[in-house]
């Protein structure tokens, strides 16, 4: 398969009402004046998914930010891969460190909601991302290794997947890591997708998240293996996001 583009994706977390979906209109009016050079993903909250896909926007996929580990059943309160596909998601984003740590969501758990994301036809995206006490304890390559083949399903392919390393420390922090070490962990990342699948493992998207905004993305987007960008904060006003995504057409 051909490379598939870079991707600027989205994730609200638990933020944005109705009226919030003026930003989206925002951000696809500014897509379609400027033709962007990478894909572009927003992760609302599960309640504004119907809202935008009937927007019908050309240019803005739409993902969810999570899902559950079984197809259907009594699990009150959750919702599968199979109903957010069927209400227009494309994307899943699997095991942000938000869920890890605050819904205790192991590796195997991980792995089985991003098997779903996989089995329905979504792209799953996959958060690895080391703590501030693994990071100081130089822990960072261990934990990113031992999450990466824990928690990928054995048919990944870089069409059902996408990975995002996230430094939880460097979320909402406002501190992003080195250059260099953003360069040694996606490289690391690199490797061990080679060596599980191959010729896909190359092609398989790895985004960098945490902080990033307008003013280091293009920094962090230039390093070799960072094949995107997954966006908290600045993903919620159009005009901050938009200068994200602009990024990509500074480079060839
Ligand atoms: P942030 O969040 O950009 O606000 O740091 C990133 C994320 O949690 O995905």
């Amino acid at each position: 398969m051909i490379r598939p583009k870079p991707l600027v994706a989205g994730n609200w977390k638990m933020n944005g009402l109705r009226a919030s979906l003026n930003e989206i209109i925002k951000l696809n009016d500014f897509l379609v004046r400027s033709a962007p050079k990478c894909d572009v993903l927003i992760c609302p909250p599960v309640t504004l998914i119907s809202s935008i896909v009937q927007l019908n926007l050309e240019h803005v996929f739409i993902g969810s930010q999570d899902c559950h580990t079984n197809t259907n059943g009594a699990h009150t309160g959750d919702i599968s891969a199979e109903m957010l596909r069927d209400i227009g998601c494309s994307h899943i984003i699997i095991g942000h460190s938000e869920r890890r740590v605050g819904h205790g969501e192991d590796n195997k758990i991980v792995n089985k909601k991003a098997t779903q994301a996989q089995t329905v036809g979504t792209t799953a995206i996959i958060c690895v991302g080391e703590t501030i006490h693994e990071y100081e304890a130089k822990k960072t390559l261990e934990v990113i290794v031992s999450q990466i083949n824990s928690s990928i399903p054995s048919h990944a392919t870089a069409e059902n997947t996408i990975i995002a390393y996230e430094p939880i420390w460097a979320i909402g922090s406002g501190k992003v890591p080195t250059v260099g070490s953003v360069k040694e962990v996606h490289a690391v990342i690199r490797k061990v997708l080679v060596e599980r699948f191959g010729n896909d493992g190359d092609k398989i998207n790895i985004l960098y998240g945490g902080s990033v905004n307008a003013s280091n993305a293009h920094t962090l987007m230039s390093v070799v293996n960072v094949n995107g960008a997954l966006v908290g904060g600045a993903s919620l006003k159009a005009d901050d996001f938009f200068n994200i995504i602009s990024v990509y057409d500074q480079f060839d």
